[in-house]
């Protein structure tokens, strides 16, 4: 257990077991927000802006709403419903750069795909993915109080009126999208309220916008420098599944998310009292030595491999498959359409600050030309 004494101080447990302990007791540490807190209670340091639903819930409460999420997004639903959508847009963002010889693989594919599928899933429009796909990161991302925080907050603000709007449109005239699928579910016989719609919405729209965009530029980037695995992957569906639990260990994309003690209680040796913060590194417990051989080297067909990128217990991410199917989906997009990349490394950037999830801010690539097959599809839908 690691204590900071930063933002009002929180202790880091770093070991996988510990780690996993906290995550699975939900009495002891409670993710839910106190009422009426204006800031978030699964990030440290605290954010403000609106409660995320049912993340900053503890159960029983919180099972009632993530059981409206649990048929959005079960394996056989994530088929049928979204990868074709991922599909067509992985295909299409790669066409669009296929011609050009060069491309930022952030900003041009693992960008746009996972945030214009999310907002269209939701309902909302898509054309301003870039803007809310940057506030997302940068809210977590930048110094509170630094003028790229309140630019990132203003954009999410408009997002917010944004969101509401379309929960008062839906009322009105549903559609075959998430948000009016949420509008028509009720809690205790209760219809769900708009602002509860609105605490869901949101709360799909930070887990489905850079979680994946990171997970997959950091599997190209790494790729760039490992080319032999590049047609492996491609070849051998077994082996991409595997490699995908891969990278999720070990670059975790979402590196760690926040508890709060509620009863005098010990980890890893350390007492805590009820109030106390806990950080939850997931990335350190996927680096752990007692939990995964030599956890600094990338072995593509580690097995077993039981990672908690996707967290533990019942807040256990309602998108991993979702996730697990996008990143494929646009890693071999990629391989198969422009297996030649390089990166340039000299103008490639890190995210500025890590916030939530890291990765890469641009991957600037090479490649030999390749004829364009037009994406009528993603034209239509990327119209003003
Ligand atoms: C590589 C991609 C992703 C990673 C690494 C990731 C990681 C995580 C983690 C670590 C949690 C656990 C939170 C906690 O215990 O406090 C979580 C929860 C969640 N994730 Fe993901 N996520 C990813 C993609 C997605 C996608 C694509 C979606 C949406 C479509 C999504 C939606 C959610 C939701 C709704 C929760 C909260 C579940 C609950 O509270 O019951 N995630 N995610």
């Amino acid at each position: 257990m690691a204590w900071s004494s930063a933002h009002g101080g929180f202790w880091v447990p770093s070991r996988y077991d510990d780690v996993f302990e906290v995550a699975r007791d939900d009495a002891r540490f409670s993710s839910a927000r106190a009422e009426g807190a204006p800031e978030n209670s699964i990030t440290i340091p605290s954010q403000p802006g609106n409660r995320n639903v049912p993340i900053e819930m503890d159960p029983p409460e919180a099972l009632a709403y993530r059981a409206f999420l649990n048929p959005l997004l079960s394996p056989a639903a994530v088929e049928r419903n979204l990868v074709p959508r991922v599909r067509m847009l992985a295909e299409g963002f790669v066409d669009r750069i296929a011609d050009r010889g060069s491309c930022d693989l952030i900003a041009d594919i693992v960008g746009p795909v996972p945030a214009v599928l999310t907002l269209e899933w939701l309902g909302l429009p898509v054309t301003n993915w870039h803007e809310i796909a940057h506030a997302i990161h940068g809210v977590p991302g930048y110094p509170k109080g630094s003028p790229e925080h309140d630019k990132c907050l203003a954009i999410l603000g408009e997002l917010h009126a944004e969101v509401l709007e379309l929960i008062s449109r839906r009322r009105k005239d549903s559609r075959d999208d998430i948000t009016s699928y949420l509008i028509s579910k009720s809690v205790n016989g209760e219809p769900l309220t708009d602002q509860l719609v609105f605490e869901m919405v949101m709360l799909l729209i930070f887990g489905g916008i850079d979680t994946t965009t990171s997970l997959t530029g950091s599997a190209l980037a790494w790729l760039d420098e490992h080319p032999a695995e590049k047609a492996r992957l491609l070849a051998d569906p077994k082996y991409l599944q595997q490699a995908t639990e891969e990278f999720l260990r070990y670059f975790s994309p979402v590196t760690a998310l926040a508890r709060t003690v509620t009863q005098p209680t010990r980890i890893g040796g350390q007492g805590l009292q009820p109030g106390d913060r806990i950080l939850l590194p997931w990335l350190a417990a996927n680096h752990d030595p007692e939990a995964f051989e030599e956890p600094e080297v990338v072995r593509l067909d580690r097995s077993p491999n039981r990672h908690m990128a996707f967290g533990i217990g019942v807040h256990r991410c309602s998108g991993s498959n979702l996730a697990r199917r996008g990143f494929q989906i646009m890693l071999t997009e990629v391989l198969q359409r422009i297996p030649d990349y390089r990166v340039n490394r000299e103008d490639a950037l890190r995210l500025p600050s890590q916030g939530l999830n890291g990765g890469w801010l641009t991957l600037p690539v090479t490649f030999t030309a390749q004829p364009r097959r037009g994406s009528p599809a993603l034209d239509a839908l990327l119209a003003p």
